[in-house]
């Protein structure tokens, strides 16, 4: 393998963010401007409002991260760019950028499926991480468990029947008056509760390897309005403990599972969620019994970042993927 120079360019969401990573693991410079303060009074992301905010930011972060690293354009030997799943608006600005840039410099062109990205962000975090293993992909957009047999090889073992993860914490945080993203102050404020003083459900959907976050939701919002209606006090710290030890219940279980049926001895986390402070506790718990090992990246590489995507670039690259101007965003776009 080569040590090729990528640029990565990120965009898919509520983070402008620009990475060069050296041969696909190691991190020169990782610049994320985040969008949060912006979108906090909507009490979500506007894709609109995200869409102007990546035009403003595009052309700095890449600049930033070029300056970072201590390279130029120059030495830059391939482009990357997320071009889907996400908002499809937000996505055209990375997009674009990244080909006109590749066109107008000569570079390789990789476009880049954004959850490939939060898996390689385990290939920055661990130099000696190798395929195969099981990834459990958990953020505000997705919930997968994938097999990767190989570098850029993927097999989806099990997916979301409706909300995602993060999308579950974000509308119980909402309902909790706690403001956006849900999931940081629903992990600090658990931490305080007690994960017993109610029992939500865990919904398990017998032996399949798939996911369903909205009737534990329901359950939950359920629980906040009866104790309105009746004017009980609600123990916020009490719900978020609660709440947050059936989601991670099931998502450890059924990832488990899933190394346990492709016997596989690692297990890798990624995605906003893998940040979460249970979920890595109880991980840890429960791999040690079954003597398989747990990689999570540090928090800074879980939520969205261009290094992960510029990681993903290098790896599609060298198996032989390029992509040519005429790529488009994809909304919707599978693993
Ligand atoms: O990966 P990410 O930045 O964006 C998507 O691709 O969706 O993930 C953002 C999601 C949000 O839903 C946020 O609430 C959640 O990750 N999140 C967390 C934590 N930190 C971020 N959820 C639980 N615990 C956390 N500590
Ligand atoms: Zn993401």
């Amino acid at each position: 393998r080569k040590d090729y120079v990528v640029l990565g360019i990120e965009s898919s969401c509520d983070e402008t963010s620009a990475a060069v990573v050296k041969g696909g693991r190691e991190l020169l410079s990782n610049i994320i401007s985040t969008q949060i303060e912006l979108h906090k009074k909507f009490g979500g992301v506007v894709p609109e409002v995200a869409s102007r905010k990546h035009v403003e930011l595009i052309n700095v972060v890449i600049q930033e991260a070029l300056d970072k690293a201590g390279v130029t354009l120059n030495d830059v030997d391939i482009i990357g760019a997320t071009y889907g799943p996400g908002l499809v608006g937000a996505l055209l600005v990375g997009l674009s950028t990244a080909k006109a840039l590749s066109f107008a410099a000569k570079k390789k062109f990789v476009g880049v499926n954004h959850i490939e990205g939060h898996i390689c962000a385990n290939f920055l975090a661990h130099k000696e991480l190798e395929p195969p293993f099981v990834c459990l992909v958990v953020s505000g957009g997705h919930t997968n468990i994938v097999y990767i047999e190989d570098y850029g090889k993927f097999e989806i073992m099990g997916r979301t029947r409706d909300d995602a993860a993060g999308e579950a914490y974000d509308k119980i945080a909402r309902a909790l008056g706690l403001g956006y993203p849900g999931g940081p102050v629903i992990d600090k404020l658990a931490l305080q509760g007690n994960k017993d003083a109610v029992n939500f459900p865990r919904i398990n959907l017998d032996k399949s390897l798939d996911f369903s976050f909205s009737g534990l939701k329901t359950s939950v919002l359920n629980y906040i309005n009866k104790l309105n209606m009746v004017g009980t006090k609600i123990i916020v710290e009490d719900v978020a403990a609660a709440f947050q030890e059936a989601v991670v219940d099931v998502l450890v279980d059924k990832t488990i599972n899933a190394a346990i049926l492709k016997k596989s001895k690692i297990i890798g986390i990624a995605g906003g969620v893998a940040s979460n402070s249970r979920l890595r506790e109880k991980f840890m718990e429960k791999a040690k019994i079954h003597d398989i090992q747990i990689f999570f990246p540090p928090p800074i590489l879980c939520t969205d970042n261009a290094a992960m995507i510029a990681s993903a670039a290098y790896y599609e690259y060298v198996n032989g993927r390029e992509s040519d101007m005429s790529l488009n965003a994809n909304p919707s776009l599978r693993l």
